[in-house]
């Protein structure tokens, strides 16, 4: 049984309350880290109630009622309008994250062509091609210091990532400066739990909070830096179709009109921060957990060698790269990009056992149900065993949900996970990343889960 024979690490994962925090503490460590108001009961219980600010929340953690919440009851339970706050406020309330009904369905048909299977496969060499460029930028750095060198991975992993989404659904037609667009979207993720904040208080948007400013103007720089894509384009259209000139020629359905430029740079916007920064993080865990276990990395070499031998990583290869998938998936098991999928119930209905009022958030925790005591055996440990097909027999869906459920399920998904195996292969295989002594990343939830601060390791060559 591979969880026996897997050599298992307990990755560091934070305390949780074992009551709900009263609620000026509740406050102060929801704008710290959302993720430690979570109470041990999200980790035990199929559902539990709340109360955020006098106001219940429902979290429900049983597949089947995942389930019914984002797949088969979804029209009931549309997104919550803490997405139109946080994310609203960045890329628009009728871009494809945050639009519903007909406004969104349109602008996913029209956005689908660059996700289908065959297209994804031909972006695999640019995707190797990034994954190359970037140990080459490790090899610079330990070249210049002599010995291995220590570099935060989370960093790196978000260039690697941004080199593709940028070479594959724009032609590689940015010319955007990539750190100072990293730099932006930290700003304006680092707000997102004060707006948060406010939304549980039912207070208004325009209250000052810190860094509210500095995020307003990063939001601003990327808007703009998508106005011009959206201009250039419009000026010079590409010889080969791709994201933006999908989304540049189609036209809602029923009524006719297409995208204004204001829609497109949201869209675009949407597309570059989901499209790299939920990849480099499924990384960054993935490298971090394998320099902590014993026995995967070598189980990763040899997989490569054989199914790659010295070759680059092509589309046929990444097929083959079983146990890599597996390592990554296990990365976002444990440490999923999206932590929380918010709905609310647009009706009073009743879920299971509860009872539930129109206007009530419903919230998925996607990291607790990944950690849950009923669902997984040993669930803070790393064994990229449990998703080996005999393993995963019979998982009953809402239990693995990294990239969501239902109509609104990750558009990308498909092109995640092949870009994640193919960056964490070809990186993995000239370069050997280890733990910083004594460093112990904390998670911490903006909109996605990133560590606290980067993630600093040591990188060698092999
Ligand atoms: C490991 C990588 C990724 C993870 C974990 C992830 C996770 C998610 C999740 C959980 C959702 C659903 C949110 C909800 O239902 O409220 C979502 C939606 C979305 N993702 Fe991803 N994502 C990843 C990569 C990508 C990539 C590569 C792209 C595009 C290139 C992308 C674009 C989107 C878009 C546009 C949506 C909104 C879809 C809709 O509402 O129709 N994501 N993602």
């Amino acid at each position: 049984m591979s969880l026996v024979e897997t050599p298992r690490f307990t990755p560091h994962a934070i305390e949780h309350p074992a009551e709900p925090l009263k609620p000026l503490k509740f406050l102060r460590t929801l704008v710290r880290n959302p993720l430690e108001t979570w109470p041990r009961a999200l980790f035990e219980e199929p559902v539990v109630w709340l109360g955020l600010a006098g106001r219940p929340v429902l979290f429900v953690m049983d597949p089947a009622l995942v389930e019914e919440v984002l797949v088969a009851r979804a029209g009931i339970f549309p997104k919550a309008p803490i997405i139109q706050r946080t994310i609203g406020a960045a890329v628009g309330t009728k871009s494809i994250f945050t639009a519903e009904g007909a406004d969104w369905r349109w602008q996913r048909r029209a956005s689908s062509p660059p996700f289908r299977h065959e297209k994804i496969l031909g972006f695999v060499p640019a995707m190797t091609a990034a994954a190359e460029a970037a140990a080459a930028r490790f090899e610079e750095m330990i070249a210049a210091g002599g010995a291995p060198a220590t570099v935060d991975v989370s960093e790196a992993m978000m260039a690697t990532t941004f080199d593709v989404i940028v070479e594959t659904m724009l032609s590689g037609k940015g010319g955007f400066d990539t750190e100072r667009f990293g730099a932006e979207i930290t700003h304006y993720f680092d707000t997102v739990s004060w707006v948060a904040a406010l939304t549980v208080l039912r207070l208004p948007s325009w209250l000052p909070y810190p860094g509210k400013r500095r995020a307003r103007a990063g939001n601003r720089f990327l808007k703009a830096e998508m106005a011009r894509v959206v201009a250039e384009r419009r000026a010079h259209p590409g010889a080969t179709p791709d994201l933006l000139d999908f989304m540049i020629q189609a036209s809602d359905p029923e009524t006719g009109r297409a995208m204004t430029d204001a829609e497109l740079a949201d869209n675009l916007l949407t597309f570059v921060v989901a499209g790299h920064e939920t990849t480099a993080l499924a990384l960054t865990w993935a490298l971090w957990l394998t320099a902590n276990s014993s026995g995967v990395e070598e189980r990763l070499m040899d997989e490569i060698a054989t199914v790659a031998g010295d070759r680059p990583i092509d589309a046929a290869s990444a097929d083959r790269l079983v146990f890599t998938k597996q390592v990554i998936q296990e990365a976002m098991r444990l440490f999923p990009p999206a932590p929380l999928i918010p709905r609310i119930a647009a009706e009073d209905t009743v879920l299971g056992t509860e009872t539930i009022k129109a206007r009530t958030p419903v919230y998925v925790p996607v990291y607790a149900i990944h950690r849950h005591a009923s669902l997984w055996t040993s669930p803070d440990s790393f064994d990229p065993d449990r998703f080996s097909a005999e393993a995963s027999k019979g998982r009953p869906r809402g239990a693995y949900l990294p990239f969501g459920a239902g109509p609104r399920i990750c558009i990308g998904a498909s092109f995640a996970q092949i870009e994640a195996v193919v960056i964490f292969a070809t990186i993995l295989r000239k370069l050997r990343f280890t733990p910083v002594p004594g460093h112990r990343p904390k998670p911490n939830t903006r909109l996605t889960l990133r560590p606290e601060g980067g993630l600093p390791m040591t990188v060698a060559r092999r």
